[in-house]
């Protein structure tokens, strides 16, 4: 089982006028099969926490460990724009990230272009495919190395209102069957009450405002009274710190 502990996090960029306090006095606790969305408006931290859970940036005060039954976790990223090698198929954008060629691997790779629904597109490139089959190749190119956590940050933002939805819907299904921990991104509240069992909202300043359960069945539709319900009670929250202007 994955867990995440995270304890009275800082992060701070640049020096004197120019110092920047990203994330302050963050502590957290994730552990298991979930899916944990971080919400809130722009420039608030979100990425700044994704990137030091992920390794890519270190705090600059605190503690973080992410481990897997009591070893150090495998961590998957996907990214704002899929980030594909143009030059490689899509196959091989996936086997560029392996650790061998086997058959095995292979195997695996075609499973989550499989997954994705983008099984028999292996040997095109990345530019012959639309906007959301190349988010989709970074999916299933995350998920292909098969991280005990999986990190994405604004995976959806860049993509058309109808592809977005379903890629959501084929995430949801991903999380379900592969069992991952997601940690997810977003400044879409919709989004996240939509696809998490737990949402965390972040204010101006990199604090965490509210650490929201949504105990509600998958999948669930958006237009169902209790997912309108949940994301009322996060847009409450926006509104208690004054911060509603969530773009
Ligand atoms: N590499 C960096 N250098 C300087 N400031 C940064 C850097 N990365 C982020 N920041 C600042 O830290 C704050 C939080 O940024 P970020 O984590 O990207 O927010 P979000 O993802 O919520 O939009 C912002 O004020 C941003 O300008
Ligand atoms: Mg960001």
């Amino acid at each position: 089982m994955a867990e995440i502990k995270v304890r009275d996090l800082r992060k701070e960029f640049g020096v004197g006028d120019d110092k920047v306090v990203a994330l302050e006095g963050v502590n957290l606790d994730i552990s298991g099969h979930v899916f944990v969305s971080i919400v809130g408006a722009s420039g608030c931290g979100k990425s700044t926490l994704l990137n030091i859970l992920s390794g890519i940036e270190t705090p600059t005060h605190g503690d973080v460990q992410i481990s897997q039954d009591g070893k150090p976790a495998a961590k998957g990223y996907v990214f704002q724009s899929a980030r594909l090698l143009p030059w490689r198929t899509v196959m091989d954008n996936l086997l560029f990230v392996q650790k061998d060629r086997s058959e095995e691997t292979r195997a695996r790779c075609q499973h989550y272009l499989d997954m994705v629904q983008l099984g028999d597109k292996g040997k095109k490139y990345p530019g012959e495919l639309s906007g959301g089959m190349q988010q989709r190749v970074g999916i299933a190119r995350a998920f292909s190395t098969e991280p005990d956590v999986l990190f994405m940050d604004e995976p959806f933002s860049h993509l058309d209102a109808i592809t977005a939805r379903t890629l959501r819907a084929e995430l949801q299904n991903m999380w379900q069957e592969t069992r991952k921990t997601i940690i997810f991104v977003t400044h879409d509240v919709g989004e996240a009450v939509e696809l998490s069992n737990r949402i965390l909202v972040f204010a101006k300043g990199g604090r965490m405002a509210d650490d929201l359960a949504v105990p509600l069945p998958f999948p669930r539709e958006v237009a169902d009274p209790e997912v309108a319900v949940a994301k009322a009670n996060v847009f409450r929250t926006f509104e208690s710190i004054g911060a509603l202007a969530v773009s």
